[in-house]
């Protein structure tokens, strides 16, 4: 993990769904672990939740799951600036002055629209069909998020390094048309946890509804991971660990002598696949069973939450506030 620096660091984590084994490997573990290091601005992007979830029941359980999560896992909340991105309201006021200093042609080379342009097209419904203004501008947005907080690096998963260079590219268009007013922020892609395997060996991942959820009770994970797909190698055979997703997953739980035992067992033939996933049952279950306990206790008590999400904005805020001032000034005088 990165050492200490004076980097401002900020990533944003849209609640469209409830937070997954492979969203806590690939993301939550690692911005846990930052935050004991570093100073990060962490927020919920319920305003980029919008243009596909149009209720607010929805959105709001979804933030408070993220925010429990993160809290539940160890988040240092001295270090780390936690807050719902819905709260500052000078991110929507620079998202529509950013809005004119970008170009249409970047936002149409966007892969998100630009994937729905070719669905559309292939079949052969018009190009723009069930694209909202807020798919579209997404990127616009997401550079104010970006660059309202002074940011120098943006954690993210491979599939936003494209908007974090938009961030960059409209930084770059403003300040050369007003003055350096914005640094130009970099992204920084986790790529080591690699493809977190789902039930049923894809990528895990809500549109294939392959996921073992996060904090799921304890008798809902141990059923979800009993179920996991494997091939049809009766007990005695050797099996392939780099093939089978319980290994995978078991990888990113155990320490490493436990990880070469149970590799060790795999190559060697003798143990069923049943066995396989008892031992990665207990090995997941015991290391978030505490972490699970808390992030009950928190949904229980949102109160609790609001107050964390609302201490967090008051402190992103001032921030915020002298940003937005700076860029009116430049633009309007
Ligand atoms: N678009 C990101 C996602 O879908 C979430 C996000 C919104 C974000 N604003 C951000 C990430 C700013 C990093 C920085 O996951």
């Amino acid at each position: 993990m990165a050492k200490k620096s004076d980097k401002i660091i900020l990533t944003g984590i849209k609640p469209t769904g409830t937070p997954h084994l492979g969203n806590y490997i690939g993301a939550l573990k690692p911005l846990v672990e930052l935050s004991k290091k570093n100073r990060t601005y962490m927020f919920i992007a319920d305003l980029h939740a919008l243009n596909t979830i149009h209720d607010s029941v929805v959105i709001k359980r979804h933030t408070y799951e993220i925010a429990a999560m993160l809290i539940a896992l160890g988040l240092d909340l001295k270090n780390a600036v936690l807050f719902r991105q819905s709260d500052i309201v000078q991110v929507y006021q620079l998202a529509t002055l950013l809005s004119n200093v970008t170009p249409k042609g970047l936002m149409n080379r966007a892969h998100s629209y630009k994937a729905m342009v070719e669905k559309n097209t292939a079949s052969g419904d018009d190009i723009d069909a069930g694209v909202n203004m807020g798919l579209y501008t997404y990127p616009i947005l997401m550079a104010a998020d970006i660059l309202l907080y002074n940011t120098d690096v943006v954690p993210v998963g491979a599939d936003q390094k494209q908007h974090v260079e938009f961030a960059r590219d409209i930084a770059g268009y403003f300040n050369n048309i007003y003055g350096e007013t914005f640094k130009l922020p970099e992204p920084v892609i986790s790529e080591s946890a690699g493809v977190i395997p789902g039930l049923d060996g894809r990528k895990m991942s809500k549109s294939y509804d392959n996921t073992i959820p996060l904090f799921a009770p304890e008798s809902e994970l141990k059923k979800k991971i009993m179920r996991i797909i494997t091939d049809s190698k009766t007990p005695d055979e050797p099996k392939n660990p780099d093939e089978s997703t319980i290994f995978q997953l078991y990888k990113h739980f155990a320490t490493e002598p436990e990880v070469a035992k149970l590799r060790e067992m795999f190559v060697a033939g003798g143990m069923g696949y049943g066995t396989a996933k008892t031992i990665l049952f207990e090995k997941v279950n015991s290391v978030l069973a505490d972490a699970r306990c808390e992030y009950e206790r928190l949904m229980a008590n949102t109160a609790e939450l609001d107050a964390v999400l609302a201490d967090g904005a008051s402190r992103a805020r001032v921030v915020a506030a002298e940003t937005l001032d700076r860029v009116h000034r430049a633009m309007l005088g």
